[in-house]
């Protein structure tokens, strides 16, 4: 199965067409769309990898053939991933992984931090007024210290089976070697102005004469083979102090317009922290596990699925990957109201304490089904947030920001441990900062931009600290949804799946469990089918894919359409009666490979 598939989903990656998009509560798309790529799904009894590149997915594939455990593939994937999709994860972002070692699940976030010394006046002007936000994005003001080499090593001490260093040798012969840049990267290249003006990015990227390197062209990253050749040899470690390190700090703080504030001190006490998944019954067959705070993707998808379920308004959905226009009016209404309790509640659970002392009081069944009351047959367009019990929380909510990038790793391995990894430098390219590790060989790695997913306000008008604001050494709230899905009946897992796609991580995670799970769909098609989704806002419809009686018939019901590119990247393996059947989003480059 394995080669012929990576060849034919090499062969059509096909032609691409940034289109920025840029409203308010309308998910940016940093990245961009690249283009429809239709794929098969592909099937497979004992093993699977999916990735958002096949050279990434290959990197795992060799590693699962070679008896390697499913963490073991996912440090062999984000290594590639770093060097072949530089403008969505790598390390020198963060991670939420969600693995299943077929007893228990462990949550190992690897979020980056806040310097210890920033604080909540990190993205104000002097005159105390957001900056905007495109300016603080650029240069050492938005990195946070980053969190996925140690995420990866805490998960691989845990559960790995091959040794460490066997799992950088893909990414360390490809960046030796070369990869060929793929059209959905030179398209980011060709679509981002500001990556141009980080002299050392510009040489590496672009040509002499600041073109983007063609699709097709072979890159070769010296810096990077050489950063990874060390880590493989010395482990996380050597990421976090010693020349890697003091290249970092000097390039934030040295950075000429926009300079940040992480130290060294920032760097070797950066800690990937173990946290309690938070598991949700649904439809009574699921068990749905996912990652809690900062991550607020789990409580938001999980709030609409159930407000969903406690609404009797819906009529059955079309099987055909379609939703009807009941269903879109319940779904956006039902995501209006789990945004605005992500806007008001959602932070670092080492800085926020949650509504009601847990959590799991934002799913309790009584506060849903009283949620559910706000469903009526017009649209809210704008949803209140709501109190789960006391002791209440005080904090204001978050005003609406841009959200992008990212990368999702879904990985079954031949025992039937699973991992699933959501990981991001953030925007694309992220802080637009390439950072050699001290070599000054051309090439490296992207420093993320992490701390713009936190409020660029710290309260409101009545003083009300908002959660998610910045505070030395606090996460910030994320959208990522990296899924696992169990069968209640048995045990067994279901699914694993996630996407990028900044908010839309929760739409785009949500559809693909409604579409396979409740309606029917193979994880293929379920993925394929149209996007939708409102984050407290506008409707939004993926554009082209709605009729025009659908967007009429939501009309009729007062919502607000906007027609969008709705750029998901979902990877997925759902459990067949005979083995395995993997997803990959025919949106972007992302392929399944397994046996
Ligand atoms: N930066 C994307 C996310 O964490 O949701």
């Amino acid at each position: 199965m394995r080669a012929g598939r990576l060849a034919c989903a090499l062969a059509v990656l096909a032609g691409c067409a940034a289109a920025p998009v840029s409203d308010t509560r309308i998910p940016t798309q940093p990245e961009g769309a690249s283009g429809w790529i239709d794929k098969p799904g592909w099937a497979g009894t004992r093993f699977a990898v999916a990735a958002a590149h096949p050279l990434a997915a290959d990197a795992g594939y060799q590693v699962l053939k070679a008896g390697g455990a499913a963490i073991d593939a996912a440090v062999a994937v984000q290594m590639v991933l770093t060097l072949v999709e530089p403008q969505s994860s790598g390390i020198g972002g963060g991670a939420f992984i969600l693995h299943w070692d077929g007893t228990s699940i462990d949550a190992f976030d690897g979020r980056e931090t806040a310097p210890a010394a920033a604080d909540e006046r990190l993205f104000l002007r002097a005159d105390g007024t957001p900056m905007p936000f495109g300016d603080a994005v650029v240069g050492g003001r938005s990195v946070g210290v980053p969190g996925t080499l140690r995420v990866l090593q805490a998960a691989h001490r845990r559960h790995g089976r091959l040794p460490w260093a066997q799992l950088f040798a893909s990414a360390i012969r490809l960046a030796d070697e070369g990869f060929v840049v793929s059209p959905r990267l030179h398209a980011a290249l060709a679509g981002d102005r500001r990556l141009r003006e980080s002299p050392n990015a510009a040489a590496f990227f672009y040509d002499p004469e600041g073109r983007p390197w063609p699709a097709g062209h072979r890159l070769k990253n010296p810096a990077l083979a050489a950063v990874l050749r060390q880590v493989a040899d010395s482990g996380a470690d050597v990421f976090h102090g010693g020349p890697i390190a003091e290249d970092l700090v000097r390039r934030v703080r040295a950075h000429p317009t926009n300079p940040g504030q992480i130290t060294g001190a920032d760097l070797a006490g950066y800690e990937a922290k173990l946290r309690s998944a938070i598991c949700t019954d649904w439809r009574a067959i699921y068990r749905v596990c996912g990652f809690p705070p900062p991550s607020s993707g789990h409580l938001a998808m999980m709030q609409i699925l159930k407000l969903i379920e406690y609404t009797p308004l819906l009529s059955p959905t079309r099987a055909d990957g379609e939703a009807s226009p009941d269903f879109l009016h319940v779904y956006t209404e039902a995501a209006r109201l789990a945004f605005a309790d992500r806007a008001a509640h959602v932070g670092d659970p080492d800085f926020v304490s949650p509504p009601a002392g847990d959590w799991s009081s934002l799913l309790a069944e009584g506060y849903l089904r009283e949620r559910a009351r706000l469903i009526g047959a017009r649209s809210q367009r704008v949803a209140p947030p709501g109190q789960p019990g006391t002791p209440h929380s005080a904090w204001a909510p978050m005003a609406w920001q841009p959200e992008g990038g990212t990368s999702h790793i879904s990985i079954v391995d031949a025992d039937g441990r699973a991992v699933a990894m959501t990981t991001t430098i953030e925007g694309a390219f992220g802080s637009k900062l390439l950072a050699d590790g001290g070599t000054g060989l051309p090439g490296g790695y992207l420093l993320n931009n992490e701390l713009t997913d936190f409020s660029f306000i710290s309260a409101d008008t009545q003083g009300r600290p908002v959660a998610n604001r910045v505070q030395g050494g606090k996460r910030p709230r994320s959208s990522m949804s990296p899924t696992l899905v169990f069968d209640l009946r048995d045990g067994r897992l279901v699914m694993s799946l996630g996407s990028p796609g900044g908010a839309g991580i929760i739409h785009y995670t949500a559809k693909t469990l409604i579409a396979s799970l409740d309606w029917g769909l193979d994880v293929q098609r379920a993925i394929a089918s149209p996007n939708f989704g409102s984050n407290n806002g506008p409707t939004l419809l993926e554009r082209g894919r709605f009729a025009q009686p659908v967007i009429d018939a939501l009309k009729a019901r007062g919502h607000l359409v906007n027609e969008t590119d709705l750029t998901s990247g979902v990877q997925a393996i759902q459990r067949t009666a005979t083995g395995w059947f993997g997803g990959a989003d025919p949106r972007r480059e992302g392929v399944v490979a397994g046996e």
